[in-house]
């Protein structure tokens, strides 16, 4: 019952809410490579310490810790989030997950590397570039007539073709190319001669040097145009067969000697920016590239939006710019001697890729790139932004703007040197202090200490269906499951992993695999039909296989969420044939309410965090037989949220009530259960028990009478001191 009686959720709320505000600061290791959805380490850490440390959590957080001879498993690491947070506790790990660039990117973020090596070899590149492309980045400056400044993104707008007229247009759904928040005016384009005006008052912007007046509403508008030169409403994508074409219409660029400004100014392309653009082009024609992949985008609930757009092939995502700057550094990278750091850049590479595409629009408040995985799709905009390849440089040495090689290799040597001097950061008021965590390390071996080590990581590249281990050999499982359809894992990292198996090759350990799709990978995909039954039924066995590896009264523990309460009946169903109980069920931030992918959507960012055992004890006040009492619980725990600074949506409450269904759910079927029923089956009679229990809308009216929560008793026992000697449990 460790977790159950050491976990505190306001203190890993607060701890997993500041985290996600910019979890490179927290975890700089999660910058190797792109993973999608990564919950917070500060979660894991708080519920492998409350587990194994035998202290209420914040007793040990900001300790050396040290639980040699625990071994650990996450049958979906994805990006190693749990894993990570294990290892660097000194347990044996083993991982698995479908996909082989999950298991490539955790093994990178394990693996040791020597540093300095990697920086020599980092400056080596960037002067390699600086010498093939340097120019292709620079720009004249027409405020001070510098002629080679550094462009820091090139905008680009879709062009339409008129189906009746046959006339090309610009497709901009609005001409504001920058807002009054971090530029002091508004910029917006000007739609009869292309000049860039800087306006203080958007709904007044006034009249263009050239006469026209200006506009902040573009012409697209609800997937149609009118044609401007013959007025015919013309209906998306607007172009003719192909994937569509672009127009370089602005440049941000920086010049420091810019005095009283950031060095940031935008101008219209010049002659020489387009020269620029066609030089590109030209060397692009001229080589028979080695290293661009050529496969075909295969159908997918996200990749067919792509097929809608006209484009067929991945390197049609790419402009000659960007193939050309691809295929240079790519030919760096493959000369590379040094296997281990061969990989590193490769890995670099691949997730540079995201940025180096024509899927990344410009973000016109923050005036950056949102990379293609901003959203977990292949998002297609009107505007797209391309960013300097090979970054820029302050005169201090820190990188300006994003998307270039400078900003990948400043955050992958920073993610390195993480492992070898961990921390965590603490609050005292609003003071931050980092707080340096002698004693622990992440990897294999420990660079540091002369000492043998007796960690073990063993990473797998397979469905989680298929990883039998020993009986008795898990202390805990710690994951973070698919949930259900939110994410499309296979379809998006492809993106990816063509271009890294081309690079490196395929008898690369690690690129045996052609494709990081699976039909075994455990999400609803509609092209795929995969359904409820596939992920109900998949996680099942993998629960299943995983308790059956547990020892006596080990935890499996993982957090989830999701809207439609079915999602919640599949993860019952595995609880209920792995033969578990759900002795706890844990509310914790997990996502940021502003993120690009969650905002506006109306999803939750409070995960639950089951806590699943053969044998132990659950609270007795965590026991509910209606609306009323789960009422009471939930606003307990929002209570607690609170208190760590979050504000619970509506979408949250939901996904914590669907959290104590299920884990009630199962306490009730528990002794009835028949594995032997069909999945429909299974899944109607989780419904039904959780309906009999309470729904949503019982629990709405519930929630609206209950008394306000300071004159509630308190039903938490996981903030309170005194909790752990109150503690009534009922065992099982
Ligand atoms: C929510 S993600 C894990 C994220 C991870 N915890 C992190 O920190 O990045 C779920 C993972 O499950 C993997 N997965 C899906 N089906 C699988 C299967 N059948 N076997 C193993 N892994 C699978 C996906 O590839 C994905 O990486």
């Amino acid at each position: 019952m460790s977790i159950e009686l050491n976990f505190d959720i306001a203190f890993t709320a607060r701890l997993a809410l500041r985290e996600k505000q910019i979890q490179q600061n927290y975890r700089p290791i999660i910058a190797v490579h792109k993973w999608f959805a990564r919950r917070p380490g500060t979660l894991f850490r708080s519920l492998l310490l409350s587990e194994f440390g035998n202290q209420p959590v914040n007793q040990t957080y900001y300790c050396t810790n040290n639980f040699e001879g625990i071994t650990i498993a996450d049958p979906f690491m994805g990006g190693g989030t749990p894993l990570l947070e294990a290892n660097r506790l000194g347990c044996n790990v083993i991982g698995a997950d479908i996909n082989p660039m999950a298991t490539w990117i955790v093994q990178e973020e394990i693996s040791e590397l020597d540093l300095s090596r990697y920086s020599k070899t980092a400056e080596n590149l960037l002067s390699y570039l600086e010498n093939e492309i340097g120019q292709l980045y620079k720009t004249r400056c027409p405020v001070t007539g510098s002629e080679d400044v550094d462009v820091k993104y090139f905008l680009w707008v879709k062009i339409g073709i008129c189906t009746a007229c046959k006339q090309s247009f610009d497709l901009f759904p609005g001409y504001i190319l920058a807002k009054d928040v971090r530029h002091p005016t508004y910029v917006l384009v000007c739609a009869a001669c292309g000049d860039l005006n800087e306006v203080a008052d958007p709904a007044n912007p006034g009249f263009c040097n050239c006469g026209a007046a200006l506009n902040i509403k573009g012409p697209v508008k609800r997937n149609q145009c009118a044609c401007p030169h013959c007025g015919h409403i013309n209906k998306t994508p607007f172009h003719g067969d192909g994937p569509p074409s672009h127009r370089l219409f602005a440049i941000e660029y920086y010049n420091p000697k810019l005095k009283g400004k950031s060095g940031r100014l935008f101008k219209k392309p010049d002659a020489d920016d387009i020269a620029r653009v066609e030089e590109a082009q030209r060397l692009w024609a001229a080589i028979y590239p080695s290293y661009v992949p050529e496969d075909d985008i295969p159908e997918g609930d996200e990749t067919n939006r792509l097929h809608r757009w006209g484009y067929k092939r991945f390197c049609e995502l790419f402009n000659s710019r960007q193939l050309l700057a691809l295929e240079t550094v790519a030919s760096f990278i493959a000369q590379i001697k040094d296997q281990r750091l061969r990989r590193a850049f490769a890995t670099n590479f691949s997730d540079l890729l995201r940025y180096q595409n024509m899927l990344c629009r410009y973000d016109t408040m923050a005036l950056k790139s949102l990379d293609i995985f901003s959203i977990h799709g292949f998002p297609v905009g009107y505007v797209q932004v391309e960013s300097n390849f090979l970054g820029i440089r302050k005169d201090n040495g820190l990188p300006v703007g994003s998307g270039g090689w400078i900003n990948i290799i400043e955050k992958y040597s920073k993610a390195k040197q993480y492992c070898t001097t961990p921390f965590e950061v603490a609050f005292q008021g609003k003071r931050k202090k980092t707080i340096e965590i002698d004693g622990e390390w992440i990897g294999e071996h420990n660079s540091k200490s002369s000492k043998p080590n007796s960690r073990t990581v063993d990473l797998r590249c397979v469905s989680a269906t298929n990883l039998n281990l020993p009986a008795n050999s898990l202390d805990a499982v710690f994951t973070d499951p698919p949930y259900y359809g939110m994410v499309q894992y296979g379809e998006l990292m492809q993106f990816c992993y063509i271009w890294l198996r081309k690079l490196l090759g395929a008898d690369f350990p690690g690129l045996d695999q052609t494709t990081t799709r699976h039909q075994d990978e455990l999400t609803g995909n509609d092209t795929a039909a995969r359904g409820i039954d596939h992920f109900a039924e998949g996680l099942a066995q993998v629960y299943s296989l995983m308790a059956s590896a547990l020892k006596s009264g080990a935890p499996l523990v993982f957090t989830y969420h999701h809207n439609q309460q079915e999602a919640y009946f599949a993860v019952a169903m595995a609880i209920l044939d792995a033969d578990l109980i759900c002795s706890a069920s844990l509310p914790c931030p997990a996502e940021m309410g502003g993120s690009i992918h969650i905002h506006g959507t109306g999803s939750s960012i409070v995960d639950t965090v089951f806590i699943c055992r053969r044998r132990g004890s659950t609270a007795r006040s965590s026991l509910f037989k209606n609306a009323t009492q789960l009422a009471r619980l939930v606003q307990n725990e929002l209570e607690e949220l609170s208190n760590a600074g979050m504000k619970p949506t509506e979408g949250d409450i939901r996904c914590i009530a669907f959290g104590h269904l299920t884990r009630m759910a199962i306490w009730n079927l528990k002794s009835s259960w028949d594995t032997d029923k069909t999945t429909e089956q299974k899944l109607e009679r989780i419904r039904n028990t959780m309906n009999e229990i309470a729904t949503l809308d019982d629990l709405t009216i519930e929630l609206e009478y209950l008394d306000p929560p300071q004159q509630i008793i308190n039903f938490g026992l996981f903030t309170v001191p005194e909790a752990r000697e109150r503690h009534d449990a009922v065992t099982f």
